[in-house]
């Protein structure tokens, strides 16, 4: 009897608390009790667009509640966009069991972490990352090493029919690991390898089954344990990150053993990570360089670089098999600036029309339509209204993508509106933001920059790209999850005749 009082007025407490909101909290939707705004999310709706239908009736800022006591702030458009991203008080992570599932139960890694620790990691890694060899030649050898691959295997694809039909699902993502995988210091994967394909599939799961909303929902981990099936509700299973954490752990193994001297210079990042966690550790207990740590950090960079490229560089070709007389122009400079050799990055300045249209299907198709969640550190402002400390906001990229006022005609493709009037220059405007802005600003992005111009300005000087005759275009829709994919599909790649040097 007393149980059930108690249990009632905790209920009714819980309603009462539910349906207040802090002084000068954002305008938005307050869904029913206890759960609050969380059941009408995304059934089946990128929750992407459900924030820009929510800022129509709201305005940029609309603020909810998911679950009885989690406000969350929906950010929609360039102005408040860019406030909230250039704000520090808003650059921490949520931190939940869901988010804590793929690091070993514990806050690891660059990515989900903040505060002082991500700031001396980040740090730590950007400075590696750059010195180890983002854009440096010999990464730039070994991706052009991995495009060559990625060419041969389109080629023979194509010659094993007679319309040069090759399949796309899948194709790309094999490269792209390869290359974060030998900046981080593992050896090249076979195309062939099941260990492999397993890996990927399971990274791929974990961003198509994400829903960025229902991720950040705060479930007791109890309630994981009692209803499983909420974990892949709630867009996470531990296990998915398994496999990779195991590659992950092997490698750094190997590199404790093959490493010689003490005085070696690092051969690549977990070298490097490794003489730091040493070092540290005799002088300072307190360091936040450990092992584990490494371990998260690297799966951050796999699963953060992998499949955002690998989208990034299918939808380049769904969009030039959309648009065939970009992709002839894009063509035509790629012959006349690098004759018949494939593109090099000293060449990319002369290439302005291959990189505005880059840089035109990164603003068509955000790969990432929302950052990665932002947590309030402190009580903050956002367009004048007050951001409780703990908020989790979702900040809608996709919305500056595609701004109206900045773009004018933001549907139409046209790689033009990135160029100066005589066509010879790159004009970057301030909304063109895909890899975000600010601190929290993606840490691969300098990386990407480079591999996905080596790739793509590759591929299209090597071949035609077209539609399977006889069938509809392949569709430009993303699968979305946590970020939006491209739907496999099937196309003509036809070698061109420009190209008659061995490769
Ligand atoms: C087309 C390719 C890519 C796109 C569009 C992209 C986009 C983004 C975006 C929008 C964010 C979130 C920013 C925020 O939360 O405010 C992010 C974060 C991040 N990205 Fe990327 N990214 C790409 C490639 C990569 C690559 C290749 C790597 C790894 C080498 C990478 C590693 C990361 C990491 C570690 C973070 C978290 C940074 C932090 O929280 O401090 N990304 N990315
Ligand atoms: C000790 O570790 C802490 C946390 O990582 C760091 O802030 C501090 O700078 C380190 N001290 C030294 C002497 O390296
Ligand atoms: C971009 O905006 C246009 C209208 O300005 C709209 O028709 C289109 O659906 C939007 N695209 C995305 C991906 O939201």
């Amino acid at each position: 009897m007393l149980f059930e009082a108690v249990s009632l007025a905790v209920l009714v407490l819980l309603i009462i608390k539910a349906s207040q909101r802090p002084r000068n909290f954002p305008p938005g939707p307050r869904g029913v009790p206890i759960l609050g705004y969380l059941p009408f999310l995304s059934n089946g709706e990128p929750v992407y667009r459900t924030m820009k239908k929510l800022a129509k009736t709201y305005g940029p800022v609309a603020g909810f509640y998911v679950g009885p006591n989690q406000p969350f702030i929906s950010v929609v458009g360039p102005q408040a966009v860019k406030e909230a991203l250039h704000n520090d008080d808003l650059n921490g992570r949520p931190s939940n069991s869901v988010i804590l599932a793929r690091t070993f139960g514990e806050k690891l890694g660059v990515a989900f972490t903040d505060g002082e620790f991500w700031r001396e990691q980040r740090r730590f890694t950007m400075r590696q990352l750059r010195e180890m060899g983002f854009g440096k030649s010999s990464i730039e050898y070994q991706t052009m090493e991995e495009i060559r691959d990625l060419i041969d295997e389109i080629k023979n694809q194509g010659k094993s029919n007679e319309d040069y039909i090759v399949d796309f699902k899948g194709i790309f993502v094999v490269s792209v690991v390869n290359i974060l995988w030998a900046i981080v210091g593992g050896e090249r994967f076979q195309r062939s390898d099941a260990k492999f394909k397993r890996l990927l599939e399971d990274i791929d799961l974990f961003f198509r089954v994400g829903n960025p909303v229902r991720a950040n929902v705060p479930v007791p981990v109890f309630l994981l344990q009692m209803f499983p099936r909420l974990r892949s509700y709630f867009g996470v299973e531990s296990d998915m990150f398994e496999p990779l954490q195991t590659f992950i752990k092997e490698t750094v193994e190997q590199h404790e053993r093959s490493r010689s001297v003490e005085a070696d210079i690092p051969r690549d990042f977990i070298d490097a990570y490794l003489d730091e966690v040493k070092q540290q550790s005799v002088k300072n207990s307190s360091t936040t360089f450990t092992y584990k740590q490494l371990v998260a950090t690297v799966q951050d960079l796999i699963t953060g670089g992998s499949e955002t490229t690998t989208n990034a560089i299918g939808f380049t070709l769904l969009y030039l098999i959309h648009y065939p007389q970009v992709q002839r122009k894009m063509q035509e400079e790629l012959d006349q600036v690098c004759g018949t050799a494939l593109p090099s990055l000293a060449l990319r300045a002369s290439l302005p029309y291959t990189d505005a249209v880059l840089m035109e299907v990164q603003r068509m198709n955000t790969i990432a339509p929302v950052t990665a969640p932002h947590r309030a550190m402190k009580d903050t402002q956002l367009l004048g209204y007050t951001i409780p400390k703990g908020s989790i906001l979702s900040i809608n990229i996709d919305s500056v993508l595609n701004d109206t006022d900045t773009w004018k005609d933001p549907h139409c493709f046209r790689p033009e509106r990135h160029l100066n009037v005589d066509m010879t220059k790159i004009v970057k405007n301030e909304n063109h933001i895909p890899f975000g802005v600010g601190k929290r600003m993606c840490l691969g992005e300098p990386l990407t920059r480079n591999s996905y111009f080596l790739f793509t300005s590759s591929l299209v000087k090597t071949f035609e790209f077209s539609a399977v005759p006889g069938q509809p275009l392949p569709t430009l829709e993303p699968v979305v999850g946590f970020t939006s994919a491209y739907d496999g599909f099937k196309a003509v790649a036809k070698p061109r005749s420009t190209l008659t040097q061995a490769l």
